[in-house]
This record gives structure tokens, C-alpha cells and sequence, in this order.
């Protein structure tokens, strides 16, 4: 089978964490590398802790530090989420793993460049890496398979009534990759919000018994907590990993092609992805956004993970 290559960019956070868990190990996914920005928390915190989720699952993936801010707005975490470490729950043994040197835009722009074209970038975070790279080196564009991120909304936000917090906390930069020209996945809040980490999940993957699932069982005990605390939700939304699994079972995900601008202009909607659902302005398409998904595939295909790992 051949293996996609991927790039994962993210700022772990607790469903970062799941994300990462899902590629680490997948038969039929290349993780080349981590970038990682500021986001959930500061790029200190959200770099350590990409550190710490490799260390925890073994794996041999490169992990590169990029943007600590965004492009132009001032910075936002979400530290009510995901707490003051970015990722508040589990009890990491101490850090024996290091940053790779290399700034994570020019590790994108390296990688980029040197593929056959062959490379899908998955954000699931704030986009200024990937921005910025895009700015720093144009000819990386048509380097990129395709753009697969967990971001926007085309209904209501998760900071705002208007934005999701991945968009909102640098809508410059999402809307610098919406507009590469290169094919973009959309997985919004609309999907996300559907595979909600209840009680007798967490169970389930808590029987599976493994290094991974001890760790996802830890994550969940904080990220399940605090999403009932905000939103009232009985179990976390898991949002980053949606775009991996995506990845992993084309079938999973249902899209929509649809034009998507983000409002950059507006002050009470600014971050927003307007989706025009039902294309009233007749414009075309700028990206493929996820309007369903195949609950209980999505939990076995979580569940396939985390019996990957010792
Ligand atoms: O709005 C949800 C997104 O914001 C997720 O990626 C979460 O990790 C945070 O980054
Ligand atoms: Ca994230």
C-alpha cells in the first residue's frame, strides 16, 4: 500500500494530542514531520507538549517550532480549554526529547519544495505556519497536495458567535491559505461537534489497555471536563483528530464544495468562514467543506489507533 505523506502543523492541545496519536502509527499515512505553532497555549507550551506526546507514544517524528503569533491580529489561547500547560491531565515523565533546530516554516518550505508534489499538509491549529511559508516561498503552492485543516464553521462559532477559534486566532493567515489555489478540506465545528467523547467512550478506549489509550484516557479526564464546564457538552468534541481519520477512511467524511471567504473585515463577525452553503453568490468553490460524518467509524477508527501502540 502506498503510504500519504503528510505534515501535520498543530498546537497541542488535547485533540492535537489525538491527532498526532491517529498518524503516528497509520498503515497508510507518512508522518514526515510536526510543525507546531502557538495556539491552545504559547509556542513554548505547545511545542513541549508535541514533545511530550511523541515521547509518550514512541515515535521517531520530528518536531519543529514555528510562529509564536499570528500575522497581524494580537494573540489568543484557549487556556479554559486545555489548561495552563496546553495540555492539563496527564503526568508526562520528564522531557528527554528536543526541537529540531530548523524554524518550522523553513522545515515547510524544505520539505515542500524537495517533494514530488506528494505532501498533504494537515493544520490543527491557528495557520500562520503554513502562511507564512506560502508567503516566504510562493513556489511551495503547487508543492502541495492538498490543505486539510480543522477550522471554521458553517453555522456558529466556538469563541464567538461568528468564529472558531483555530480561524479566529489568525483569520489573515487562514485566509492567505484558503486562497493558494491548492485543494482545501474544511473540517468545521459543524462535523467536529458530532463526535462528542462521552463517558462510554472514554470506557471503551479505556479497556483497549494500552500506552496510547492510557494516555487518550488521561487527555479526555481534563479536555471531557472542561468542554462540560464551557459549553455543557457530556463529552469533548474531538476536534483535530476528524482530519487524520479523514485521511485514513476517505468514506468517513461527507463534503460539500463550497466558496469560502473568512471575514477579515467585519468586527463582530471577523474570523468567520462564510460558506456559501447554497451558493447564493455563484462563485466558485474554494474549498471542500465536511458537512457529516460516520460517527461510530470514527470511534473505531480511534479505537484501531490506539491498539497500534504497546
Ligand atoms: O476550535 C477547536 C480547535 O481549536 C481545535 O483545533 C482545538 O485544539 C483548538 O486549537
Ligand atoms: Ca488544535
Amino acid at each position: 500500500m502506498e503510504r500519504q505523506k503528510l505534515i501535520l502543523d498543530c498546537d497541542p492541545g488535547h485533540d492535537d494530542a489525538v491527532a498526532i496519536l491517529l498518524a503516528g502509527r497509520a498503515p497508510g499515512l507518512e508522518l514526515l514531520g510536526i510543525t507546531v505553532t502557538a495556539g491552545n497555549q504559547t509556542l513554548e507550551k505547545t511545542a513541549q507538549n508535541a514533545l511530550r506526546v511523541v515521547q509518550w507514544l514512541g515515535l521517531d517524528t520530528p518536531v519543529y517550532a514555528g510562529c509564536d503569533r499570528p500575522l497581524v491580529r494580537d494573540k489568543i489561547v484557549a487556556g479554559n480549554i486545555h489548561g495552563e500547560t496546553g495540555l492539563d491531565g496527564p503526568v508526562f515523565p520528564s522531557l528527554e526529547r528536543t526541537l529540531r533546530p530548523e524554524h518550522a516554516v523553513q522545515y515547510l518550505i524544505r520539505t515542500l519544495l524537495a517533494s514530488e508534489g506528494d505532501i498533504t499538509v494537515v493544520t490543527t491549529g491557528p495557520m500562520t505556519n503554513l502562511a507564512m511559508a506560502l508567503r516566504l516561498e510562493p513556489r511551495i503552492a503547487e508543492k502541495i497536495r492538498r490543505i486539510v485543516l480543522m477550522g471554521g464553521s458553517y453555522t456558529n462559532g466556538n469563541v464567538t458567535p461568528a468564529a472558531e477559534f483555530n480561524i479566529l486566532a489568525d483569520p489573515e493567515a487562514a485566509h492567505i491559505c484558503f486562497s493558494a489555489g491548492r485543494p482545501v478540506s474544511m473540517i468545521g465545528l459543524d462535523v467536529t461537534r458530532k463526535v462528542l467523547c462521552l463517558p462510554e467512550i472514554v470506557e471503551r478506549m479505556a479497556r483497549v489497555n494500552t500506552g496510547a489509550s492510557r494516555l487518550f484516557v488521561d487527555l479526555m479526564g481534563h479536555f471531557c471536563r472542561t468542554q462540560k464546564e464551557v459549553f455543557g457538552w457530556d463529552g469533548a468534541p474531538l476536534h483535530d483528530p476528524v482530519t487524520v481519520a479523514s485521511l485514513l477512511d476517505p468514506d468517513l467524511v461527507r463534503f460539500k464544495p463550497m466558496n469560502v471567504r473568512i471575514d477579515l473585515r467585519s468586527e463582530q463577525s471577523y474570523g468567520r468562514t462564510n460558506c456559501d452553503y447554497f451558493g447564493y453568490l455563484g462563485l466558485p468553490a474554494t474549498a471542500d467543506v465536511a458537512v457529516d460524518i460516520d460517527v461510530p467509524r470514527f470511534w473505531d477508527i480511534v479505537e484501531e489507533a490506539l491498539r497500534r501502540y504497546e
